[in-house]
């Protein structure tokens, strides 16, 4: 039989996103806390000849199927002598600031280095700024570029993740950016007892792209209001370049009883109760 191995790709969400300067090649300097929701797309992938690479799924439309896919260039970079029929299942929307290319990047060299029998990459980072920390997979501290990884503990955040249906392009959010020249975070980061906690800190941090993205999208503002009227919401931001928002609740009751509240309120938007780790 065909052997198939499987992968998953779960949203990245940037708790805190501070921008803290530019190289002189224009890529910012990141200093970003990050954690892992419980969805994401999925993917499969078998032994073939040639590279192929098939999108399914409720967010596929749009994706490509061929070298402009991280997936495919990630496949490349684990070696572009070999083979395989790459299945990608989009349950993500895409150019959302959650880092559905460069998790699928990651999930794919985790998966075609366990079918090919490969090393790992030495720099993925070439391909996207977020796939280290995608291959990370657990909350962590993200600088430099995106390059640099520190593991972080942090307890599992409830949480709704909401998106109201616009692309951002993420250049054209770093080019609004009034400065890249702003504070880090503390150097060291507290350890947290419940996600009440790490929900007061991180309100105290900031996502400096969030007021660049409002000016290109101004449907953020209203998922940022939708958010922070939603019953015992603790606090809510933008993730990445955006336009997903998320916000953090106390429990995961009260993050799906919110979830449902805002889908009942905005029929057109995708909302997800999800746990960040
Ligand atoms: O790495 P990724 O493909 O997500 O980056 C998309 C674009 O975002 C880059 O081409 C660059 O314009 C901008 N970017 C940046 N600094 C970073 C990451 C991304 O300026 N650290």
């Amino acid at each position: 039989m065909q052997r198939t191995v499987r992968g998953f790709a779960p949203a990245k969400i940037n708790l805190t996103l501070h921008v803290v300067g530019r190289r002189p090649d224009g890529y910012h300097l990141l200093d970003s806390l990050v954690a892992f929701a419980d969805i994401g797309d999925r993917l499969m992938a078998s032994i073939a000849s040639g590279l192929w690479l098939d999108v399914e799924g409720p967010f596929a439309e749009g994706v490509p199927t061929d070298a402009r896919n991280l997936v495919w260039q990630a496949a490349e970079l684990v070696d572009r002598t070999k083979g395989a029929r790459i299945r990608l299942e989009k349950m993500l929307p895409h150019a959302a600031g959650i880092g559905g290319g460069s998790s699928d990047a990651a999930a794919t060299i985790k998966m075609l280095t366990r079918l090919w029998n490969e090393r790992p990459p030495r720099d993925p980072s070439i391909i996207g700024a977020d796939v280290p920390v995608c291959l990370h997979r657990k909350a962590a501290r993200m600088r430099g570029v995106g390059e640099e990884v520190s593991p972080v503990t942090l307890p599992p955040l409830p949480a709704v993740l909401v998106n109201p249906g616009v692309s951002v392009s993420t250049p054209d959010v770093f080019r609004a950016l009034a400065t890249p020249f702003n504070s880090q975070m503390p150097a060291q980061l507290p350890q947290f007892l419940n996600a009440h906690a790490a929900a007061d800190w991180i309100a105290a941090q900031r996502n400096d792209l969030e007021a660049p993205a409002r000016t290109l999208a101004p449907e953020i503002e209203t998922v940022l209001d939708a958010l922070a009227l939603a019953p015992s919401c603790l606090m809510a931001r933008m993730s990445g370049s955006g336009a997903t928002c998320f916000g953090l609740f106390a429990d995961r009751a009260t993050a799906e009883g919110a979830a449902q509240w805002i889908a009942e309120r905005h029929p057109g938007w995708w909302v997800e109760p999800t746990t960040l780790t």
